[in-house]
């Protein structure tokens, strides 16, 4: 068991909270977990792992139960004609279930001032265990 510098190996085990097996989690999982008293939401995208407290920036909403798909663009003409929209798959987005509030889900900015950012967790492999530290 690793042990950091800052504390004993029982401190930094208490600080690592196991998600579960990364075989059991597929691709656009989520799950839900306890750390430290805050709900965590730990993401499989694309083959790696996000996590954030549940905790939307706006109005503090369950930001992790929401939906998340790809970032929605708008396809417009030389001359500035909106043709429609269509999803960039490249940035997926995470929405907040209470008001919309879009986040990066690579990198929990908000996509309205990328500035602000939900509270991010070290995620860690072990085998095939899952952490959230
Ligand atoms: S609380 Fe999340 S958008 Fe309002």
């Amino acid at each position: 068991m690793p042990v950091s510098e800052n504390g004993t190996a029982q401190e930094v085990a208490a600080a690592r909270v196991l998600v579960g097996s990364a075989s059991d989690f597929r691709e656009g999982d989520r799950k839900l977990v306890q750390v430290a008293g805050r709900t965590v939401g730990v993401f499989r995208v694309e083959g790696r792992f996000y996590a954030y407290e549940n905790t939307c920036l706006h109005q503090g909403g369950p930001v992790c139960e929401g939906r998340y798909f790809p970032k929605m663009t708008a396809v417009v003409t030389g001359d500035g004609r909106v043709l429609g929209e269509k999803y960039d798959e490249s940035e997926p987005h995470l929405v907040c279930p209470w008001h919309g509030w879009e986040f990066d889900l690579r990198t929990g900015e908000f996509c309205g001032d990328r500035s602000k950012k939900l509270r991010s967790y070290t995620v860690e492999t072990e085998g095939d265990e899952v952490y959230v530290a």
